[in-house]
């Protein structure tokens, strides 16, 4: 069925200038781009955004990160879009990422993983919703049948 995942480029993607590279991964999918920022997170926003985790080790260090420096929020939507943007984004930790995945070839590091995805239907909703807008996601049809060039 097709539905739609919240996408954010973290801070140290932004910064080392991989945005476009993991949009071409996702594009060459098949998946859609149908909503995208560049934006600061504030500190409410992580915290809201990051609820789940709160209390454990690695919280406080997540939230002072994800406010760090801009991130780009995306909007996708396709087939099953939930479960291939995770498998393409790979493992949280670097370390058990496969190469071929965005953290595998990218990052190091658990803490500097490149790229948050939406891990159920629900946190999508959750998440969109959270980050953009009704008016900021975008209904097209991307199959048509015309060229445009
Ligand atoms: P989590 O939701 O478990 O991973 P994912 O991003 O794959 O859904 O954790 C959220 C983020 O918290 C994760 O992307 C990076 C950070 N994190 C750590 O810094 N250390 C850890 O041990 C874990 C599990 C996560
Ligand atoms: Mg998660």
């Amino acid at each position: 069925m097709v539905s739609k995942t919240f996408l954010m480029v973290k801070p140290d993607g932004v910064q080392r200038q991989i945005i476009g590279d993991i949009i071409s991964r996702f594009e060459r999918k098949g998946l859609q781009l149908v909503g995208a920022k560049l934006m600061r997170v504030t500190t409410e926003l992580a915290e809201e955004h990051y609820k789940e985790h709160k209390g454990k080790p690695f919280y406080e260090n997540l939230i002072q990160f994800i406010t760090s420096g801009p991130v780009f929020a995306m909007v996708w939507q396709g087939e099953n879009v939930v479960d291939i943007t995770r498998k393409l984004i790979g493992k949280t930790n670097p370390k058990d990422a496969e190469p071929g995945t965005i953290r595998g070839d990218y990052c190091l590091y658990v803490s500097k993983n490149i790229i948050h995805g939406s891990d159920s239907e629900e946190s999508a909703v959750r998440e969109i919703s959270l980050f953009f807008n009704e008016d900021e996601i975008l209904e097209y049809n991307k199959d048509i049948d015309v060229w445009i060039y």
